[in-house]
This record gives C-alpha cells, structure tokens and sequence, in this order.
C-alpha cells in the first residue's frame, strides 16, 4: 500500500536537508510503500526539489 505523501512534503524535506530518498522517506514516510516513487524523488534530489511534468508521487493529489 502507497502511502499518503505529497510533492510538497517532499520537497520541504529536500529543502531542509535530505540528500538521499532514505533521508526523505525517514522524514516524510515517501516511498515506504511499494517503491514505485522512488525514480520520482530522485528526479526531485537531483533538480532541488522540482518534479518533472511526467513523473508522480504515491498516486495523490499533487500540488505545485
Ligand atoms: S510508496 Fe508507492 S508510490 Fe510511493
């Protein structure tokens, strides 16, 4: 089961420090679910925390 994470969570941790997806799924809870985000939060650590149009974080509403 996915987990209910949001891409603004996710970037609020990257913005806070996190520099691996296990950093940001210790602070948020992102990708402990069936993984299937984890391409998407690497996209995220590589672009300071920016989301390309294409990619998705568990399957919830997304905000910009
Ligand atoms: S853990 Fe399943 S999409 Fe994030």
């Amino acid at each position: 089961m996915c987990v209910a994470v949001t891409e603004a969570e996710v970037r609020d941790c990257i913005h806070a420090g996190a520099r691996t997806v296990d950093e940001v799924s210790k602070r948020s809870f992102a990708c402990t679910g069936c993984g299937g985000c984890r391409e998407s939060i690497e996209e995220m650590l590589a672009n300071g925390g920016v989301l390309g149009r294409a990619s998705r974080l568990c399957a919830l509403p997304q905000s910009a």
